[in-house]
């Protein structure tokens, strides 16, 4: 048996060769490794290979590159009608008239190599052909949100390097509108001008300003209401005036609404569907005859199982599930609650029409209990963080992010930022992973993807390291299947009928099964 001081270096030396090979951290949590590989100094170009816009309208698209600058864009076949800056890769100007699909090819060449993209461009009724990325203001700044906070977060969008894998809306939450009854100066009445038309307050000098600058960044801008008398801040609503705002939105120059049921309890003639489904199908017609692309996001808590109608209603997402961060953690985080009731709803997705389970809410974020508290580090552990994002692109779920861009940290950038992830999440065949499995212990979620491979999300529920086996019986697939890791971006070998994975508490493994014929 050895002597106390013996045991005492042992355990040192183990804790030393565990830190060295990077398993704990110092403070004894697991180890923050960062699968995603820093992207090449070449030129590489990601984002979504088909994109939605309706005839006519303004039209706007950064093009997301990786690699060093400066870089020089190029695309063929792109409508006439559309300009693309070669210098900073963003193409505007309005869609052709008439429906009709565009095989572009986007390339981007640099000192040190280039690349090439499709990019199908697709005119018709249909907009958010792939779920939209981006992030929303809520649980960093609350009811304190200002002009310069957004114009800092469109900025920090670009230099952080989020736009060049994709993510492009800058979305305004709650409270910028007035807030009636509030004393304070800044937040007080009239909500509305002597034409009944609705005021920003004093925090938002000027939204068309606003939404121009982060346009000239290539980024959209989002904005929020409620089909109720007041938000669920108690700022301004839309009702009664649900025209008039719409209009006003689009000429201030936004390009989401965000629509929260908030108030409308007070409103609705009872609690049938049909009067819960009045106020979306309204506003789905009002942003459907708008003369700009306005992606409009259901928030209504999936109230009336709204992945079943939203579609029909005239949303691009919907809400399936109360906020995120109100919900409470058990002995799981709270988003595998979300995750998981969403992740029930996978047929009613597609092209167009996404379910929501909610922002992505790491790094610096706020507290939704305590919103004057201000921001802190994330509770989650790194393996939750994969886990979180990971299932999140299974589900083809929006990836707005909510923590505070402008204080990204390099894991979660390295969370926020992996091509291949994000490749899971737009691709254009709009399928929504099922649940192939679920148990109390651990449940896989299979997405099949448009060149025919399959993304597989095997999950470790447990307080302790677990291997999941697969079998492609379990997935309805069959022969030889390259199966790639795609966080770490690596292919892992050769596989003939199924895959096993030891997978950390609470942890993942995210792979592409990529048939032997496809390859
Ligand atoms: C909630 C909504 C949140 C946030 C908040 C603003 O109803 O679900 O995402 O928008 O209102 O007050």
């Amino acid at each position: 048996m050895p002597s106390i001081q013996n045991r005492f270096v042992i355990a040192l030396v183990s804790i030393l060769v565990a830190l060295a090979a990077g398993q704990v951290r110092a403070d004894g949590q697991e180890s923050r490794e960062l699968r995603t590989p820093k992207p090449p100094d070449a030129p590489q170009i990601h984002g979504p290979k088909v994109y939605g816009a309706r005839p006519g309208h303004a039209f706007l698209y950064r093009i997301p590159c990786t690699g060093i600058r400066p870089i020089t864009y190029s695309a063929s076949n792109l409508p006439s009608t559309l300009n693309l800056d070669s210098k900073s890769g963003i193409i505007s100007g309005q869609a052709p008239d008439k429906p009709g699909e565009f095989l572009v090819q986007l390339e981007a060449a640099s000192a040190v190599g280039k690349d090439s993209r499709p990019f199908k461009i697709v005119i018709g009724d249909t907009i958010s052909l792939t779920p939209q990325m981006g992030w929303n203001d809520w649980y960093t700044f609350y009811d304190r949100i200002t002009d310069s906070d957004v114009r800092r977060a469109a900025a920090a969008m670009i230099s952080s390097g989020m736009a060049d894998f994709g993510y492009q809306y800058v979305d305004i939450d709650d409270c910028w509108a007035r807030k009636p009854g509030s004393k304070d100066p800044v937040l007080s009445e009239p909500a509305r001008d002597s034409q009944g038309n609705i005021l920003a307050n004093a925090r938002f000098p000027d939204m068309q300003a606003l939404t121009e600058y982060i346009h000239g960044l290539g980024l959209k801008a989002g904005i929020y209401t409620s089909p109720g008398p007041l938000t669920c801040a108690d700022f301004e609503g839309t009702y009664q005036h649900e025209d008039a705002d719409a209009h006003q939105f689009a000429q201030w120059g936004f390009d989401l609404l965000k629509y929260d049921w908030c108030s409308y309890g007070k409103i609705a003639r009872d609690k049938s569907l049909a009067a819960m489904q009045e106020p979306y199908t309204k506003m789905g017609r009002i942003v459907g005859d708008l003369d700009r692309d306005v992606v409009l996001n259901m928030c209504q808590y999936g109230m009336g199982d709204v992945w079943k109608w939203g579609r029909q209603a005239g949303g691009n997402s919907w809400r399936t599930t109360g906020d995120l961060g109100l919900v409470p953690d058990r002995s799981l985080p709270g988003f595998y609650s979300i995750g998981l009731a969403n992740a029930t709803h996978s047929e009613f997705a597609g092209a167009g029409g996404w379910n929501d389970p909610d922002y992505i809410l790491i790094g610096m974020v706020g507290n939704a209990h305590q919103p004057e508290s201000g921001a802190r580090h994330t509770q989650l552990t790194p393996e939750e963080q994969y886990s979180y994002m990971s299932m999140w692109s299974l589900m083809a779920s929006p990836l707005i992010f909510s923590g505070d861009i402008t204080q990204l940290d390099e894991f979660t950038q390295n969370v926020l930022c992996n091509s291949e992830v994000i490749d899971i999440d737009q691709d254009s065949l709009g399928k929504q992973g099922r649940l192939a499995r679920k148990t109390d212990n651990e449940f896989i979620l299979a997405k099949p993807l448009d060149d025919g491979s399959l993304a597989l999300g095997l999950f470790n529920l447990t307080n302790t390291p677990r291997t999941v086996t697969v079998t492609w019986k379990d997935l309805g697939i069959a022969g030889k299947q390259t199966v790639r890791d795609v966080w770490r971006q690596r292919d892992l070998g050769s596989f003939a009928a199924s895959f096993s994975s030891q997978i950390p508490p609470h942890g993942v493994t995210l792979v592409r099964l990529i048939p032997a014929r496809a390859q």
